[in-house]
């Protein structure tokens, strides 16, 4: 609680805000912080091979599909955001997955009109086209500066000399083992005589290898084209799933403008729809500044961040969905105007119970997915999160393949006021349709500052945009990368009505205080997310990486070398 209070009476002081010395050209080193050794070392390896921030992102998305396969990978889908130095301008790579051409809106419901959750979320019928890979051909192809076969060349290693099943590996496929014991091919790749690897197994996959060299030897193509593409349509179809060649090859990413946020002399550069992260930060954030809430005490702080919360997810649930089917009154929903309305509505000593305003609700599952940061001596700024949805994804691998496909049909709002696997709940703007992007809370984000420069995201399904707007607070308030992957986090989401909150967020008092309020608050022993950091300090031109210690992932950089998890 103290480190989460402290700097606070520090924050924005004017000696931070002061500091407006000139920003190096460059950082004096790279940095990068991902949820696992291998994946950071990766990347760390193609940049020494004279690659570029882009080039190990590559290699680090790439390997962290190898060896962490209940987050992200091939069979998923991700958004990255990039700065290109060279060129002044941020990119956004949308490389969601999309509903197969034949997808309905109805499609989950049974007879009785009611949503079958086991199938959107369990086997071939959960799984949207993947966009990860045309996302690695994309990022290569036009920001990289080596050929795949350069960047994609330690996951194949990896692949065939086999690395450790680790702690991260086990607990979430405690979760998924028994459906991915109907597949197989997933049960040949990631079970041991029916169970769990024991931690340490080393695990080979002679399929993932093979599916990388097709990748680096034909790009994109080699994907979703031709006798692979026909092989993946075949094992979804005979797995009972509606996946057409069509699907694949019509498959596309989209370069999106990025949205950028002004606050308290920091510019944030956060991703646009179908991701529903930038626009409830921009709401949050925007709520936020109409009151000095560095220099509140930490009770009266936290309802106004509750207060913001609560608003933001409402409006994410009734308007937002893919920008290329429904056109989500974005503009409005950060304007000053509206965050100025929303402000009006706050009760500065209470809660405003979630009924009052009009909305939705859930019963979270544990969710999965990955994200690294990257900074390179250039000053080229990597921020990707990479998903297959819940753990191990739709616990399906197509035999020949080497790796799961996603259950991310469930992002959709199945039934409009039905909450998904995340306690979300949505209405038409995020319905099914034929090859629509299902609306997502990933938020990879820069943080750009007179004195620093900031990449950072993590995974937790609904929680990920609280979770950043915490981290870009405390980065604003001068916390270092490492603080700030630690920080202890709470989180409200409109529906279900309740604070949630992580053992260390606050004190018995504060949480007494709060009630008294009228906040429902669950604080327990449960903690979410594993965020990663990298911080430049344009003065030093220092780069410091920050994992969180949740998962113990890794982050490398001149200044911290986090812990290491192999
Ligand atoms: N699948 C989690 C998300 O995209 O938000």
């Amino acid at each position: 609680m103290i480190r989460f209070l402290l700097p606070l009476l520090l924050a924005f002081s004017p000696a931070v805000l002061a500091d407006a010395s000139p920003r190096p050209a460059k950082p004096a080193e790279a940095g990068i912080a991902s949820a696992n050794a291998y994946a950071t070392d990766a990347g760390m390896e193609v940049l020494a091979k004279g690659g570029n921030a882009f080039d190990a992102a590559v290699a680090v998305s790439a390997t962290l599909g190898l060896v962490e396969p209940e987050s992200s990978g091939l069979g998923g889908g991700g958004f990255m955001l990039l700065r290109v130095a060279g060129e002044g301008r941020d990119v956004f790579i949308d490389a969601r997955e999309r509903a197969p051409f034949a997808a309905t809106r109805d499609m989950y419901l049974d007879a009785e009109g009611n949503a079958d959750r086991g199938k959107s979320v369990n086997g071939a019928l959960a799984a949207a086209i993947p966009g990860l890979p045309a996302g690695l051909d994309h990022l290569a192809r036009k920001y990289g500066r080596l050929p795949l076969s350069q960047s994609l060349a330690p996951a194949i290693r990896l692949a065939r000399e086999g690395w450790k099943f680790g702690p991260k590996n086990a607990a979430m496929l405690g979760y998924r083992r028994d459906v991915l014991a109907r597949s197989p091919a997933a049960a040949e790749l990631f079970l041991r005589d029916g169970e769990v690897p024991a931690e340490g197994t080393l695990m080979r996959n002679e399929d993932y290898a093979r599916t990388l060299e097709r990748l680096a030897a034909h790009g994109a193509d080699g994907f979703y084209r031709g006798d692979f593409a026909s092989r993946l349509v075949r094992g979804v179809r005979e797995a009972g799933g509606i996946w057409t060649e069509r699907d694949l090859a019509g498959y596309a990413v989209v370069e999106r403008e990025p949205l950028s946020i002004r606050h308290r002399g920091f510019d944030i550069v956060t991703a646009p729809p179908p991701s529903s992260g930038g626009v409830a930060l921009a709401t949050m954030l925007k709520v936020l500044e109409g009151y000095d809430y560095p220099h509140l005490g930490k009770v009266e702080r936290s309802h106004l961040f509750i207060e913001a919360m609560r608003r933001a997810y409402r409006d994410r649930a009734l308007y937002l969905g893919d920008p290329d089917f429904v056109q989500a009154p974005v503009d409005m929903l950060v304007s000053d105007a509206y965050a100025a309305g929303l402000r009006a509505s706050i009760h500065p000593a209470k809660a405003t119970p979630s009924d009052l305003l009009p909305g939705i609700n859930a019963d979270p599952l544990r969710p999965d997915t990955s994200h690294f940061s990257i900074v390179d001596d250039e000053g080229n700024l990597v921020a990707v999160t990479q998903t297959v949805n819940l753990p191990y994804g739709n616990a399906l691998v197509v035999p020949g393949t080497g790796f799961l496909l996603n259950n991310e049909m469930d992002d959709f709002s199945v039934k409009a006021g039905v909450p998904n696997a995340f306690g979300l709940v949505g209405d038409d703007a995020n319905a099914i349709a034929p090859g629509k992007r299902p609306l997502s809370s990933m938020t990879p984000s820069f943080l750009v500052g007179p004195d620093r420069t900031a990449v950072l995201g993590t995974p937790g399904g609904s929680r990920i945009i609280t979770m950043v707007l915490l981290g870009l607070v405390e980065l604003m308030q001068g916390e270092g990368a490492q603080a700030v992957a630690a920080a202890p986090r709470f989180h409200h989401q409109y529906l279900p009505d309740v604070v949630q909150a992580e053992a260390s967020a606050f004190e018995p008092a504060e949480i007494e205080a709060l009630e008294a309020m009228g906040h429902d608050v669950e604080a327990g022993d449960r903690t979410w997310g594993n965020m990663q950091v990298v911080l430049w300090h344009h003065r030093t031109g220092d780069v410091e990486a920050g994992t969180d210690p949740r998962w113990k992932g890794v982050g490398k950089g001149s200044s911290t070398e986090a812990s290491v998890y192999r």
